[in-house]
């Protein structure tokens, strides 16, 4: 059994290769500003290997979801502070992941001052839940200067250091599902002419200059990277031009020494077309987390044939806060029940009971 086995990422200890997903569950308040309840909720998951805590946008541009967290100012610090503490205390460990949402946004969601931005001025298509509307379809972005695409990076750097110093163990750059670096990467939301688009090159060049700036501010072991080839927010690139942007980024990200790569398959049935893991297994010489509707069963396998090194369950957290016990003793799992995912409340978010607490003991 390798998935109940410790595993050292970068110098921090792992109880189990179990790791948490980050998942959105929107309890923050109006501008984003996390709540007591998410101290237990975080508190009560501390068992998993590694907590990847919920998307949380560096910038005030990157709010664009309805209470999503944020960390771009002293009172989020604050409010964050005592969630890393309890999981501290409970021996768990926890980052962060620094989700800008680009363009897959509304503006009524943002704080005061905030602008919905892009590479390009080219919406998401759909429709998304905002404060004062209900659902309205997603803001035209406003293409970024080169200086708004500069402040943005500094924004990034802001978060690293804030994330620190509210006690995250570390934090995960989003760049997957369509979130603002993905949006860069894909020729549907990047038609820029200036070096932030056009070429693969061009392309990568926001989330390279993200990533060399994070490790700067705050060292390589403390920064990981998510990324979803195949996602639902790549469906309109041509697959060879994906398999080439990415496995040119993969080989770009030797040089940063991560604490892990985190590969997403999330909304992808497929897995034959994640050839990508084997060229990445190949390729990529850091630290793999795997995540995508695994079971126990499959995820012990991918560990035993070596497709990653760590796996991240997702929804399966949600109802199950002591999965690591649950998996532990083969307990059984409980269901995955979405009525209550989204309330602003304790309810459908602390109110699952541990397992032992079924059982009356
Ligand atoms: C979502 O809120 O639907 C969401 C957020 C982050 C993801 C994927 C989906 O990576």
């Amino acid at each position: 059994m390798k998935l109940l086995d410790k595993f050292n990422l970068r110098g921090l200890s792992l109880s189990s290769r179990v790791i948490m997903a980050p998942l959105t569950r929107r309890r923050s308040t109006r501008t984003h500003v996390p709540v007591p309840i998410m101290v237990d909720y975080y508190s009560q998951r501390s068992s998993a290997g590694l907590i990847i805590a919920e998307g949380c946008s560096p910038s005030v541009n990157g709010a664009g979801y309805a209470n999503m967290p944020g960390l771009y100012n002293d009172e989020q610090k604050e409010a964050w502070l005592p969630i890393t503490n309890s999981v501290h205390n409970k021996g768990g460990k926890i980052y962060l992941q620094l989700m800008h949402t680009g363009r897959v946004g509304h503006v009524n969601n943002l704080d005061k001052g905030g602008i919905i931005l892009g590479p390009s001025a080219i919406s998401q298509e759909g429709e998304l839940s905002t404060y004062d509307f209900d659902k309205q379809p997603y803001t035209v972005p406003r293409a970024m200067t080169i200086d708004e695409i500069k402040t943005s990076v500094e924004e990034y750097v802001n978060c690293c250091r804030l994330s620190i110093e509210a006690g995250f163990d570390g934090v995960e750059l989003h760049s997957a599902h369509g979130y603002l670096p993905n949006q860069f990467l894909n020729q549907s939301s990047n038609t820029r002419t200036d070096e932030y688009g056009g070429s693969i090159e061009n392309r990568m060049r926001f989330l390279l200059e993200v990533i060399k700036s994070s490790c700067q501010a705050i060292g390589s072991d403390k920064v990981a990277l998510r990324i979803s080839p195949f996602s639902y927010a790549d469906t309109k690139e041509k697959p060879t031009e994906i398999l080439n942007i990415y496995s040119t980024l993969i080989k770009e990200l030797n040089q940063f020494n991560l604490a892990y790569l985190h590969l997403s398959h999330m909304g992808e049935p497929d897995p034959k077309k994640f050839k990508l893991w084997e060229e990445l297994r190949a390729n990529y010489t850091g630290a793999l987390i795997l995540c995508g509707d695994f079971t126990k069963e499959t995820a012990e396998k991918a560990l035993q044939n070596n497709d990653a090194d760590l796996i991240a369950f997702g929804r399966d957290f949600i109802a199950n806060p002591d999965l690591v016990e649950r998996f532990k003793n083969d307990w059984p799992l409980a269901v995955r029940d979405r009525t209550n995912w989204y309330t602003l409340g304790e309810e459908g978010f602390t109110d699952f009971p541990f397992y032992k607490e079924v059982l009356g003991a």
